[in-house]
This record gives structure tokens, sequence and C-alpha cells, in this order.
């Protein structure tokens, strides 16, 4: 049994001819932040927005704790908070009457309201801008705002659509930081966006879209392994790199081998044990080898290699 607090089945959205989404699949865990990752145009705020409400799928499924949400909305509005990508802030308003301005559209009682305005504006580190006029804050405390509003109704699941886009690093910093707070306190996160060491940083599962279509979904680690059958070496000689690069490129599983700052970039599509036996075969032939490691795959690369960088 999975313990899926949200699931999508086979959602397909189309607008005309373009296929916005076409049969994505995945479930989001309890309690993760789980990333939604795809180069422009891959389809992530047609799911969000469908996830969200306000967009109706052509076909598939959408599942909250196990339940169909269908013909439900009342039960849907009050299990998400959507924070869209688009600024909807008003500028006229302070921090608090913009929050309680929310709060009395889902008809929170005041009291209730005032404390949640207060708890939440201390989760945002918004406390000491209480009063002041939403204009005046910095871009990122807009973000932060925005993301308080979507919470103002305390749903178990929030989906963030671009959320660091448009903020500097530190403000990027500070962002990751209240979602992990966030998954702290217990709520279940999903977060778009299309610079994935952004999301490699927070989340615990990703699902990679393009162009409408799922190319992978699970923990980051496993999907590297999956797609990067061909694994990066750098191996440091003692002495000159050429004939090294040389003998290696004479070695079995060896595709590609490269020189660059003294190391040999070597280009391997064999396992880890062949991988010793080239070492072992290289000291045998009387390199001395200073350091011998795999580059590790990153997201980058992973992600790279199953959407080509296509766009849509
Ligand atoms: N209202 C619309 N009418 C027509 N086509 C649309 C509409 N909204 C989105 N599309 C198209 O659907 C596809 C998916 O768009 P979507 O906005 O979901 O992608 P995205 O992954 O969020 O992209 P981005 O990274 O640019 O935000 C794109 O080809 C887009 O042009
Ligand atoms: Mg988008």
């Amino acid at each position: 049994m999975n313990d899926y607090l949200l699931e999508v089945r086979h959602l397909t959205k189309h607008y005309g001819k373009v296929a916005a989404l076409e049969d994505v699949s995945f479930g989001v865990p309890r309690g993760s932040v789980y990333g939604l990752i795809g180069p422009n145009g891959a389809g992530k705020t047609t799911a969000l927005r469908i996830l969200a409400g306000v967009l109706e799928p052509d076909g598939g499924e959408i599942v909250i704790g196990g339940r169909t949400v269908d013909g439900d909305k009342r039960y849907w509005a009050g299990k998400i908070g959507f924070m869209p990508d688009f600024f909807g802030v008003y500028p006229d308003l302070t921090t608090y009457e913009y929050l309680d301005f929310f709060g009395r559209a889902y008809g929170i009682p005041y009291e209730e309201r005032t404390k949640a305005i207060d708890d939440l504006l201390e989760l945002a580190e918004l406390g000491h801008k209480k009063h002041e006029f939403v204009q005046h804050l910095s871009r990122g405390m807009q973000q932060r705002l925005c993301l308080a509003r979507a919470l103002i109704h305390d749903p178990d699941i929030l989906l963030l659509d671009e959320p660091a886009s448009g903020l500097d690093p530190r403000a990027r910093v500070e962002f990751r930081q209240l979602v992990k707070r966030l998954q702290v306190r217990g709520k279940t996160i999903l977060i778009s966006s299309h610079i994935l060491m952004e999301l490699s940083e927070i989340c615990d599962q990703v699902a990679i879209l393009e162009k409408g279509h799922l190319v992978a979904a699970g923990d980051i680690d496993s999907i590297g392994k999956r797609v990067t059958q061909v694994r990066r070496l750098e191996i440091k000689p003692l002495g000159d790199p050429s004939k090294l690069a040389d003998a290696v490129s004479g070695e079995p599983k060896v595709l590609d081998v490269k020189v660059s700052d003294g190391v040999v970039q070597v280009e391997f599509s064999g396992s880890e044990k062949e991988a010793a036996a080239l070492l072992r075969s290289l000291v045998r032939q009387g390199f001395d080898i200073i350091s011998f490691g795999g580059a590790e795959s990153d997201l980058e690369e992973v992600y790279l290699s199953l959407t080509k960088g296509e766009t849509q």
C-alpha cells in the first residue's frame, strides 16, 4: 500500500492541438516535498491549475487522501492551497488586510482568522511587516506573503508554481527554508520549477515532465541511476595524462576520453565492478594514479538526458 496524499491518474489536457498533458500519472507521498520539473511549456502550470481545481482536465482523475475529488469541490478546496506563478497581491492593502481579505473569503471566523494570520506572519517572517503596505514589501517578502495566503485555510497540501522565480539568491534560500518549515509542520508540498538544482535540495521525490509527457518519476537518486547508464570517470595520474588517456582508450566499455587540467575524463558504460577492473588494469600497466573517481551524475545531467532540453 502506498501512502499518497495526492495522486494524479491519467491526467490529460489539450489546448486545441497542443497536448499540455498526456496521460500523466504520479503520486505525492504524505508529508513529502515533491518536485514537478520540466522546461518551459512542459505542462507544469497546467497540471498545478488542474490540481488546484481552477482548470478542468479533459480526462483523468485526482485522488486526495484516497478519495476521487471530482464532484466534491468543497472537500477539494479545503485540502489544497495554491500559489500561482503570478503575483496576486493587492498593493493598496497592508499585509494584515491582505491576509484578512482571503481569510474572510474562506469564511474563517474573526477570532480564528486573526490567530491564523499572526501565526502565518510569524512563519513567513513577516511579523514586523504586519501593517506595511504590500507594495512596500520586497519581492521576496511578497512571495512569502503569497505563500501565507495559500495557507490561510490550513490546507494539507500546498501547490507552489515556480515560487522561486524572480527571487535573488538570498530570497531563494529564505524561501526554501520556509518550505522546509512547512514540511516539518506536516504539510505535503508540490512545487514546480525548471531550475533543477533548486529542487534537488528540498525535494524528496520528483516528476519530470516534457511536452506534456511524464518522462520519469521517483526519488532523484534512482532516476539518476536509471537514466545514466553512462557514467563519467575522472582519473588523475602522476605525470603526463596523455599517455594515460591513450591507455584508457583501449580499455573495455570506454566510450570517450578527454584530457582537461591534468585529469583524464572518461565516458564509461561499465558497472562499478568494471570500473574497478579498469583501475586495476591501469595500475598493472605501470601508471601511478593519484585519484580515480566517478563524477557524480547530477540532476542537471539527468534532466538534460531525459528532456534533451527541449521546450514547447
Ligand atoms: N490557455 C492556453 N491556451 C493555449 N495553450 C496553452 C494555454 N496554456 C498553456 N498552453 C500551452 O500548453 C503547454 C503547457 O503549458 P504550461 O503553461 O502548462 O507549461 P509550463 O511547464 O508551466 O511552462 P513554463 O515553464 O513556461 O511556465 C504549452 O505548450 C503552452 O503553450
Ligand atoms: Mg508554468
